[in-house]
Parts: C-alpha cells; structure tokens; sequence
C-alpha cells in the first residue's frame, strides 16, 4: 500500500544510536549486570502529592471532556511561574498545555514552517528535532559547536548560516545531549539576529530546573523577542513526570491560538486528572523536586570527578542537564565502538554523540539515571576500558 511523503520524513529517529539501548535491554533480560545510561528518563518516581492529586481527581470524576487549551487554573499557573522566573510578562492567554515537550516542539514547528523553510539548529542536538522539521517539509540547517568551547554556540556561526530561508532558530539550553548552557551575552546576540532578520525562536527550556552554574534565560524576556519566542517546557525532567506527558508552550496570544487548532483537529486536550496533578507539581514547594535536583547535581559532580584524570579519556562538564559528555577520541576507537565495547564488555550502556550531530563525534553520552553508587561502578567500568584499548594501541 501507498503511504504519505510524510512518513519518509519523520523515519530519522536516530535509529542507530538506539541500538546500543536496544542491544542493552537484550543482555539484561539474558540476566547481565548492565547499567542502564543510555536513556534520559529520570530513575525517580513521581512525588506522592502529585500521585495523589491525580487519584484524588479520578475518584471526583474528572474524566471527561476538557479545555483543549488547558484547564485556566493550570495556564495561570504556567503564567505567572514563567514570570516570577524570567520577568516576561505573560498570561493564561499566552499559554497552551499539550502532551509533552515533544509534542509542544511539534506542533510549533507546525504552526510556523512551510515546506523549504530552513531551521537553523545547533548540534550536537536532540535527536527528534530533524523529524519534528522534516515533517513540515523544512530542513535542518545545524550549526556546528566545539568541545573546546564546551559545546557553546558561538552567535557568529548562527549568523553565518541565516539565508532567505531561514524562518526560525531553535536553541535548547541547557542543552541536551552537551549540558551546555548559553550565557545572556550570547542570548542578546542571538536575539539580535532574530530581531534582524525577523526570524521566530523556538526555545526548548525542558531542562531549565536543572541548571547547577550560572542563571537560566528565557530569551522571551529580551528586548523584542516576546512577540517572535516559543518557550517550551514541560514537567518530565523536574518532576520526574516522563509518563505524564505534560508540556506547555508559552508564546505570542496569536500563536497560542494557532497552536490550540491544531490541538483541536489533534488531540481534544490533556485529561484533567493528569492537569489536576500538574497543578500540584507547579503550585506546591514540593521538597521532593529541590532533593532530586540536588541529587542530578551530585551526580554530576561525582561522574565528573571520578573519570577526569583517567588515562584516555576527558569529561566536559555540563552547565546543567541529566547527561555527562565524555571524550573517547584518544582511546583510538569511535564513540559508536567505544560504546559497543563497553556494553558487550563491561556492561555500561551510553550512547554515542555521533546520534546527535558531528561536533560529538569521539564522544559518549553517558546519562545520570541511577544512584551514586552504581554511577561509581559505571565509571569505574568506563576508566577500565578506556585504560585497556589504551593498553592495546601502545602495544
Ligand atoms: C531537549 C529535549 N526536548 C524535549 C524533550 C521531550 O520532553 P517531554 O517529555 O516533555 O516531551 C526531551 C526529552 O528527552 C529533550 O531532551
């Protein structure tokens, strides 16, 4: 049977990069001792009261039909936290709840591209976006960032790239897979160019919560940029939420209103039940969040610390994120062979950078899901075969 051009341009999942996670999963069940780093879900479960909210609403019947945009309260929510935080003022208005970050990402790039539209995006990136674009008929246009420099984005390289067709720019800081952050000197730079060329910038802010140095910037809150910035959150990598699925965009009132359409021809809104409990996620102070935050930050200190003076191999510390990047390259193998190696050896499953752009090419991503004490093991494996393919090149 015949299928739409469409589903030849949302293929690119990165296939290859998940066979490593895939291979990995495999073992376990075979009953070998990996340690899982290759995903980015979070190890913890969801805190109580926003369990208990969800109950709580089930058993009041929350089960119907709901706003599409977003129940008001939730949006208001939404509003007035993007507020307190970034000094954008905003409102319910400006606001649309949708299933996840990804599916706000989507449907923005919906909203704004026509096929031939050209996105300019910074790589190493996340590896749906080329689907979510391709899918609008728009390409990716990445903008290479260098180990060297952390992984920055250097607003230079951005301006090369602006053509004609440049319609939008998507930054994601911190970002994932580097954990690099941008500093407001690049920001202003790089809202300039938007403000220049009239172009819209989509910002994936999902792990804003999770910035250990420096102040997160919502580029929405500089000078001529709200009416041209898509901020995109959600509460999956804060709250431990993955499964939830709840995002948001918060942008122009006329896109917002787009954006709900399409939701309407789409998905018919979230369940309240699960916006009920999104509610308590953002309206209580709930310690549960500030320990798991504190304990990504552990983490990355400690992964940081026990592999950087370790024979071939360099950690680049991340400014925030649930990911640490390690450069393999003097070890003589390619991330994807350093990657094999150490799962069918060692038992550590991470991915390679290549699955997230050239600048992380001889890099692995290794992600901080799993206490302290398995994270020590893990980097105790990783050194040792690091020190091994060491051991062979100098033989
Ligand atoms: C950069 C980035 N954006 C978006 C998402 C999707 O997040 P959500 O679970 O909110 O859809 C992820 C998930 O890993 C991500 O890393």
């Amino acid at each position: 049977m015949r299928y739409s051009a469409l589903t030849q341009r949302i293929d690119g999942d990165g296939a290859a990069a998940w066979r490593i996670h895939d291979r990995a999963l495999e073992l376990r069940e075979q009953g070998v001792d990996v340690l899982l780093l290759s995903i980015g879900d979070p190890d913890f479960d969801t805190p109580l009261p926003i369990i208990h909210a969800a109950i709580d609403s089930l058993l009041a019947g929350d089960t119907h039909y709901s706003d599409v945009r977003g129940t008001r309260t939730l949006r208001s929510s939404i509003a007035s936290r993007h507020q307190r935080r970034s000094g954008q003022l905003v409102d319910a208005e400006n606001v649309i709840v949708l299933p996840g970050a990804q599916c706000a990402v989507y449907s923005v790039a919906q909203c704004l591209l026509d096929p031939g539209d050209e996105v300019i995006v910074a790589e190493p990136m996340y590896v749906t976006y080329e689907g979510v674009f391709g899918a609008c008929g728009a390409s990716v246009v990445p903008v290479a960032v260098h180990p060297e420099n952390g992984f920055r984005v250097e607003p230079a390289d951005v301006a090369a790239l602006i053509t004609a067709k440049t319609r939008v720019i998507l930054l994601n800081s911190p970002n994932n897979p580097s954990g690099a952050s941008l500093s407001l000197k690049s920001w202003q730079a790089l809202a300039a160019l938007c403000v220049r060329h009239d172009l819209w910038l989509i910002s994936d802010e999902v792990y804003s919560d999770l910035l250990f140095e420096g102040e997160h910037i919502s580029p929405a809150s500089l000078p001529g940029m709200a009416e041209r910035t898509a901020t995109i959150n959600s509460l999956s990598k804060s709250h431990a939420m993955t499964g939830w699925r709840v995002g948001w965009m918060i942008g122009p009132k006329p896109l917002a209103e787009h954006l709900m359409h399409l939701s309407l021809c789409m998905l018919f809104g979230l369940p309240d039940f699960v916006q009920n409990a999104a509610q308590v996620a953002l309206d209580k102070d709930l310690p549960e969040v500030a320990l798991m935050r504190e304990e990504y930050r552990q983490r990355r200190d400690l992964v940081c610390a026990r592999l950087s003076g370790c024979p071939g191999i360099r950690p680049i510390k991340p400014d925030g994120g649930m990911f640490v990047m390690v450069d393999v390259r003097q070890t003589g193998l390619g991330a994807q062979d350093f990657a094999e190696r150490l799962l069918e050896g060692y038992g550590v499953s991470v991915l390679a950078g290549e699955a997230f752009g050239p600048s992380a090419a001889g890099h692995i991503r290794i992600g901080l899901v799993v206490d302290q004490a398995r994270l020590a093991d893990a980097c105790q494996r990783i050194a040792s075969c690091a020190a091994q393919l060491l051991q062979v090149r100098r033989a």
